[in-house]
């Protein structure tokens, strides 16, 4: 018990000890982590000029016809695979059994692993934001180019990650499809446990395809150390409704220092004159060709 005890306290220490990197949520009384604003001191890419998250504002976003729907293949299959508390959030790592092409990507890309940020107790918690509103969470699902073996490998390539982002919205009601991951977070409240997810899709975690095809589109980063700029970030408007115990669930889980995982968060960043591009869907243009088509034939009826 006390040799437990003891390399419980020895994890402790090292972690606490200057290296690790942490949200400002943890920097708080004392200084034993490194926060947002200090990144850049243990990871120079941090403070680099394409970084994420960035503020997405509607009206500056610029129209893209190319920005046809994500294909997904695999989403639909069962992942019998394990989720992770890391000590910054949950994760829940994907065999390469699902992947994305199509939307302008011009590759495709294998899933990797998913993971989440949130607020606390369902309050404000995602990365990005859309005219300045935080939703509730977020969830990543990180894709890399086939080619590549590994996170670390595609870094290396400025196109080689492509994550999925969603947003999440307060419902009135529990989202079934979620009970698995919600159930699952009290068996992995401390950093480094993990438990079997058991029948699950991606299909299941994210809202129905048919929805997906409005998007933001920009180049950004990783939002932890090593901020790699390295990943094309699509972003869906459509969010994915979860109840308020559902959302604060997540607020249960705790950090190395013992203390409730919230507000895992990275601010902000400066755009530093990069384009965001929003998709233009297929019934947007065939709604507006019909309205015009309308119009003009209106006038012609009038003159006639
Ligand atoms: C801050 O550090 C001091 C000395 O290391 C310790 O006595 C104190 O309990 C710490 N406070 C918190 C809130 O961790
Ligand atoms: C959590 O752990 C308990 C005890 O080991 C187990 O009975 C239960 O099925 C687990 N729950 C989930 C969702 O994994
Ligand atoms: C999950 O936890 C077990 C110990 O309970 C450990 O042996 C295993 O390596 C962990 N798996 C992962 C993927 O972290
Ligand atoms: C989270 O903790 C609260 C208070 O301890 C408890 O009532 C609630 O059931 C927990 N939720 C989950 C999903 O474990
Ligand atoms: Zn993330």
């Amino acid at each position: 018990m006390n040799v437990l005890y003891l390399s419980i306290l020895t994890v402790l220490c090292r972690f606490a000890s200057s290296e690790d990197w942490c949200y400002q949520t943890q920097v708080t009384c004392n200084k034993t982590c490194v926060g947002p604003d200090e990144w850049e001191t243990i990871a120079p890419e941090c403070g680099n000029r394409k970084q994420s998250p960035i503020n997405i504002v509607t009206k500056n976003t610029l129209t893209d016809s190319r920005l046809t729907q994500v294909q997904f293949t695999g989403y639909q299959e069962m992942i019998n695979t394990v989720i992770i508390n890391n000590g910054h959030t949950v994760q829940v790592n994907l065999q390469n059994i699902a992947r994305i092409d199509g939307a302008n990507l011009g590759a495709t890309y294998k899933a990797q692993q998913l993971h989440l940020h949130w607020g606390k107790n369902g309050g404000p918690g995602s990365e990005h934001t859309i005219d300045g509103e935080k939703y509730p969470m977020e969830l990543h699902i990180v894709h890399i180019k086939e080619k590549y073996s590994s996170v670390e490998q595609a870094i290396g390539d400025p196109s080689g990650v492509a994550v999925l982002g969603f947003f999440y919205e307060e419902s009135e009601n529990a989202n079934k499809k979620y009970e698995g991951i919600i159930n699952s977070l009290e068996n992995i409240t401390h950093p480094g446990t993990n438990v079997t997810l058991g029948d699950i899709s991606l299909d299941m975690l994210i809202p129905s395809h048919d929805k997906l095809e409005k998007y933001y589109r920009y180049q950004g980063s990783l939002t932890t150390p090593a901020c790699s700029e390295a990943v094309v970030w699509t972003i869906f408007e459509e969010p994915i409704p979860l109840s308020r115990e559902q959302l604060s669930a997540f607020s249960n889980l705790t950090f190395h220092d013992g203390t409730a995982m919230v507000n895992t968060y990275r601010p902000v960043q400066l755009r530093y004159g990069r384009e965001v591009f929003y998709s233009r869907s297929y019934a947007f243009c065939v709604s507006t060709a019909l309205l015009i088509s309308s119009v003009f034939t209106s006038i012609y009826v009038l003159m006639v």
